[in-house]
Order: C-alpha cells, then structure tokens, then sequence
C-alpha cells in the first residue's frame, strides 16, 4: 500500500469538478449530439425504436408501447425476435464468423478464444442436448456456475429454445440455489465441478449437490468439467457430463424460436426489503433493445473493440453488459475467471494490457482496492489501448473518481458513473461519454428518455442540493415486467409510493435516496430501505438477520451497513442471546457459519456486537439509524423517542472497544 498521497493528482486534480470529454473520444463517440435528449423527448415513445433498430426481429412489432395495463407496460408489441440469433447468427451471417466473441482467461492463465463462428457451433449443440432432455419453451433453467465461458454459452443455448435462464452466482451457498430454485420450479440445472480462486480449488459441484437436496423437483442435471478431474456424479439424480452432451451433439442446429417481444428472457433474483429474494423477470424484446442501445450509447462499443467488464455474469451487470449487450453489437467480450489480486494485483491491468481493451467497466469498490494497493501496479503496464471507463454498482467518492480517471485513464478517457438496478436491465443515469461534462462523485443527468426527478415524502420535487427519492416517471423498454409469480409484491415494492392509482400515474420507486443540482445532474446517496451495498453486491438485510436468528442461542438480531473504505457498506451485526449473557466464540463462529450456510461467504458481518437489548421506539420499533450512526462511529441522531435510550450508549461503548 502506498502511505503517501499522491501530490501531484492532489494539486491538480482535488479542487476540479468538471471535466470535459477528450475531443478525440467525442470524435469518434457512437452517440456526440446533444440534440439526443430533446429529440427523446419529443419522440417519447417512438424514440425507443432507436434500440429496438439494433435488433434483427423474425416479426416487426406493432406499437412501441402499450400501457393499457400500467404498470405491467408492454413495449415492441406483436414483435418477435431470437436474443441467442441477435447476439450469434446475425454476426456469423454478416460474414463476422471469425471475429472473436468471446475471449477468456482463467485465473491460472489459460485462455480460450470463441469466434462467432464457435459460439454458433457451441451453442446449437448445447441447445440441441437441453431440447434432448426435455428442455421446452418457458421451462426455467438455472445455471449455477462461476466465470467459465460454458456460462454465457448456457444462457444463449437458453435463449435459443425460448427457455428462460436463472443464474445463481456461483458464490451463493447451497441454501441460496436451493430457495431460487424452487420458487423459479426449476427442473434444469447446469453447473460445474469446481473453478479457481486465489490459486485454490472451490469444490462447487459439493455445493450444488448440497441445494439439490433441497430442490423440490427431480432435478436433471449438466455438470462442467472445470478442472479436468474424474467427474464423480450426483446423488441419485440425473446428471450429465456437459463435454459428454455437446460431443454427442456435434453438428447439429436448432432453429432459432421466434421468440414475443414480452416472452421472458431470463430471471434474476435479487434482495429485497423481506427475506424472500425477489425473482424480477426480463423480456426478450425490451430487455435486449435496451442492453444493446446503453451499450452502444454509454459504453461506447464499438464491433473492433476490445471491451472488458470485469464484473460477475452471475448479477446483472454481467447479464447486461458481459453478454448480451455486448454480443448483439457484435463486439470482443473480454471474460476473466478469477480476482484482481491473484496471483498479483496488477493481474487486471496485465490482461488490459494483454487483450488491448478500449473499455473498462468495474465497480468503485475495485477502484478504492485498486488506490490502497498503489499506482506502481497500473503505471507498470500499457494501458494506452483504453478509451473509456466505468462504474457501476455503488456512489463512487470524487477522490476514487480521479484516481480511476487519472492512474487508468491517463486523464484521456471518458469516465461514465451509470446508476441502474437489476430491475431497471440496464443504465439509467450517466453521463453520456461524447457529450456531457463530467462532474465526479455525481452520476450524471437521466438518459435521453428516462424521466428521474428527486422527490420529497409527499413526491413533490425537491429544490436543487437537497436530499430527497429517486423517482422514474416514464417506463422504459428494459423495465422488469413483474417479480416472478407475484404480482402484488411488483406493485408494492415499486409503484405504491408515489404513483397515483387512480389517476393511472405511475411512478417507478428504486429504493435510493438521491440529490439534483442546477444542471440536473444527480447524486445517488444509497438505498434508503433495508438492501446494503457490500463490494457492489446487494444483500438485504432481513436475508442476514433471519440467518442470524436461526443459530441456537440468539434470541434477536438487526444487520445493518456501516462503511468501509473499500466495500462501500460492511455487514454489521448487533445480537441479542437467548440468557440475556454475552456471546462467545462459539457462538460468534456459529452465527458467520450460518449466513455463508444461508446467502454465502461474500454475506459475512464484519463485526458481530453482542448487546442485551436493541434501541427501539416506543412502538417496539427497532431505531436502524442509530445502529448504522453506533457502526459508523458517528454523532448520534435524537434519542429521546427510544423506549431504552440507556442502551445507546452502552452499545456506543462496546463497539469502540473492539
Ligand atoms: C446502487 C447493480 C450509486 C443503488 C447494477 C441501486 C449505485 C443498487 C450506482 C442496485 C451508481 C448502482 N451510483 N449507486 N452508479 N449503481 N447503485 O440491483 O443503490 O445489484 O439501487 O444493480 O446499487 O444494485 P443491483
């Protein structure tokens, strides 16, 4: 790490606020026309035929958007289309057969490069074997499987046959892929043997086999041989070998299924306020017209590029703009199996340097990891291929902004800070690269034709620099439909707070509290519900504390997020035991045991705070704010409308022991 500040970025960079497009980006930037957010306005909703344009559809759609039924909006209507053909065939068709599609690398070095002409091949033949084991239209398939390319050839093999896919990121326990599975009824499962991380082997297929035990369904099963083992097979359930299944297909195609524009592409779960995950259902037409058009417009891409984002296909980010997004445009996704610390922590920058990347995509917890280790490891490599960055996931601070900007970029790329959320399928809030000026530590302004205001409690507009909600008033093509099989749940968790029922006014609510200023550039504070934001990863706090409660021995828990240098938020804990004594050791390891049992390892708290009692209300309301205010070692907020203020301090003084 290094201590010392860097003065010269410190001097010259600190008190800048704006920062203004290199003219040799904008020159040649996809989208350079400011006109862009009056003419989506104008055009609203017509100007989505824009993204719907870079599709190829089977069957043109009739209207762009139907609301009949808001808030379960209908966009590209009567249209029908294939995401695996747009994101495959098209490209091998236009005589792109041999441009890479897919490059990978794996934590130890090894590389594979799929040209489209390979992921063609590979895809029908997985496609064909799903169709063989019975795989139909709308049948979910749940792909649990860590950064190999098998993962985003399953989801277009999916995607293919018209079943839709429900990733579980590889770092979810057992429990996790279980509770997913069956509320998805799931009845497909690929997966793998095991995969690489810091130079140690993750026995995955145990965990696999370990939810399956708590799969309602008879699960058929395809297993990916990772690490070059012996595959040693499930208990009782029917498996296959995954290279065993696209040998026996070798040749063969399967048709394309014209795909509705609203027929689901895929499922992904998500935290949400309960413990319950929410399953938020993606459209093949909305979805895919949206993930290309923010690619295009945000990230830039271009087919000749070379574009990396280093986030995990198992959340959405990947989903959007590893592989979708990316591969209908028809460009190089760069795919890395392990950490940027492995086997050093210039391992990012050696693959940038590598495969020549133009675009960078991360998180600002990566960010902040990669300022504490120093820009020794960056300035050892050739990082002049970039052309453009960003974040997405959580606030990035000015200060990581211009470290990102100056250390990776070499005060030459773009940064583009984009907010979005698993429901929304792709960006909604950025800069866009080739014409805004950018103002570090803000977002940015919505995209052209996306409506966010910053709202009080009553929904009226906020004055410039103060905090209030983020609302978006219009819907958008990439909009989730629904929370799979839970209509109500979609209604209250996104559209009771500020919509007007009878009115028909919808207002989509995303659970983040938010600031505006003069220029409309807004500010995402965080999550103003119980979802905390740990290294990018979303966890619901509710998820934690039933994982909690379930150890023997605690009779109560509250989790919230206090923050961290680096993971943004940290889990923090605060437990009541079932004899009112403090807990030990013991029990400390069992309630860690427990959430990685229940959620997996990436949940863990980072402290665990035995108290023998919980601030509360009156109303037996436990007060979160002040726990967050005790783990962030603040000033604390008004007690005096607590039942126990007593115990504040008591709390207070424990956790500045430890
Ligand atoms: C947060 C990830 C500030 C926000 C794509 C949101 C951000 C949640 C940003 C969604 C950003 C995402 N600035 N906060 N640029 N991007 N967030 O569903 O709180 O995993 O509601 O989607 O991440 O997380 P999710």
């Amino acid at each position: 790490m290094t201590d010392e500040p860097d003065v010269e970025l410190e001097a010259r960079l600190e008190e800048k606020e704006r920062f203004d497009p290199p003219e040799a980006f904008v020159e040649q930037a996809n989208v350079s026309d400011p006109d862009i957010y009056e003419e989506f306005e104008e055009e609203w909703p017509d100007c989505w035929e824009r993204a719907a344009d870079l599709l190829d559809w089977d069957e043109e759609y009739d209207d762009v958007l139907v609301d009949d039924e808001a808030p379960f909006y209908e966009w590209f209507v009567g249209g029908e289309l294939n995401a695996a053909y747009n994101c495959v065939d098209r490209h091998v068709e236009s005589g792109r057969k041999n441009h890479a599609a897919i490059k990978w690398e794996g934590e130890g070095g090894e590389t594979r490069t799929y040209t489209y002409q390979d992921l063609y091949r590979e895809v029908n033949e997985f496609a064909a074997a799903l169709r063989d084991m019975g795989v139909e239209e709308d049948d979910v398939v749940t792909l649990y499987m860590p950064m190999i390319p098998e993962l985003p050839i399953a989801m277009l093999a999916c995607a293919r046959i018209g079943a839709p896919h429900s990733v579980v990121f590889a770092g979810f326990s057992a429990d996790a892929l279980a509770t997913r599975m069956n509320s998805a009824e799931s009845e497909y499962l690929v997966t793998c043997d095991g995969y690489y991380r810091r130079g140690d082997v993750l026995n995955h297929k145990e965990k696999a086999d370990k939810g399956l035990r708590s799969v309602e369904a008879d699960v058929e099963t395809v297993v990916v041989d990772r690490l070059g083992d012996e595959l040693t097979h499930f208990l009782g359930k029917r498996h296959h070998d995954y290279d065993e299944l696209v040998a026996e297909q070798s040749g063969e195609r399967v048709d394309p299924v014209s795909r509705d524009a609203e027929d689901m592409l895929f499922l992904m779960y998500t935290s949400g306020t309960t413990g319950k995950p929410k399953g938020v259902k993606h459209t093949t037409g909305g979805y895919l017209s949206y993930a290309a058009w923010t690619s295009h417009s945000v990230l830039d891409i271009k087919p000749e590029d070379s574009y990396w984002c280093a986030a995990d296909i198992g959340w959405i980010t990947g989903h959007s703009y590893i592989v979708y997004g990316p591969l209908a445009l028809g460009t190089t996704t760069v795919m890395y199996e392990g950490t940027p610390d492995y086997p050093e922590k210039d391992r990012l920058w050696e693959l940038v340097e590598k495969y020549a990347v133009d675009i960078f995509y991360t998180a600002p917890t990566a960010i902040r990891s990669f300022m504490k280790w120093g820009k020794e490891y960056p300035d050892s490599k050739d990082l002049s291929s970039l052309r453009l960055l960003g974040t997405v996931g959580e606030p990035i601070n000015p200060r990581a902004w211009k470290w990102y900007y100056k250390h990776i970029g070499d005060e030459s790329c773009p940064v583009v800070d984009t907010w979005w959320q698993t429901e929304t399928g792709g960006m909604m809030i950025t800069t866009l690269p080739g014409i805004g000026t950018m103002k570090p530590g803000s977002a940015g302004p919505a995209l052209p034709g996306i409506d966010a205001e910053i709202v009080d409690t009553a929904g009226e507009a906020v004055s410039p620099g103060d905090a209030g909600y983020l609302t978006i008033n219009n819907p958008w093509p990439g909009m989730l439909r629904t929370l799979y099989d839970n209509d109500d749940r979609f209604i209250n968790e996104y559209w009771r707070e500020y919509s007007d029922s009878e009115a028909d006014e919808w207002v989509y609510f995303p659970e983040d509290g938010a600031t505006i200023d003069e220029d409309e550039y807004i500010t995402v504070l965080g999550r103003v519900d119980d979802v905390i934001n740990v290294s990018g990863h979303r966890l619901g706090t509710m998820e934690i504390e039933s994982a909690i409660v379930g150890v023997p021995g605690v009779a109560e828990a509250a989790v919230v997020g206090g923050s961290h240098e680096v993971k943004g938020e940290a889990v923090y804990a605060y437990v009541i035991t079932e004899d009112g004594t403090e807990g030990g050791e013991e029990l400390y390891d069992s309630i860690i045991e427990n959430v990685e049992r229940a959620i997996g390892p990436f949940a863990r708290p980072e402290e665990i705070i035995f108290t023998p009692e919980l601030p509360k209300t009156r109303s037996g309301k436990i007060m979160r704010r002040l726990l967050e205010d005790i783990a962030n070692g603040e000033q604390l907020g008004n007690t005096s409308t607590l039942r126990n203020p007593e115990i504040v301090e008591e709390i207070q003084a424990q956790v500045s022991a430890e």
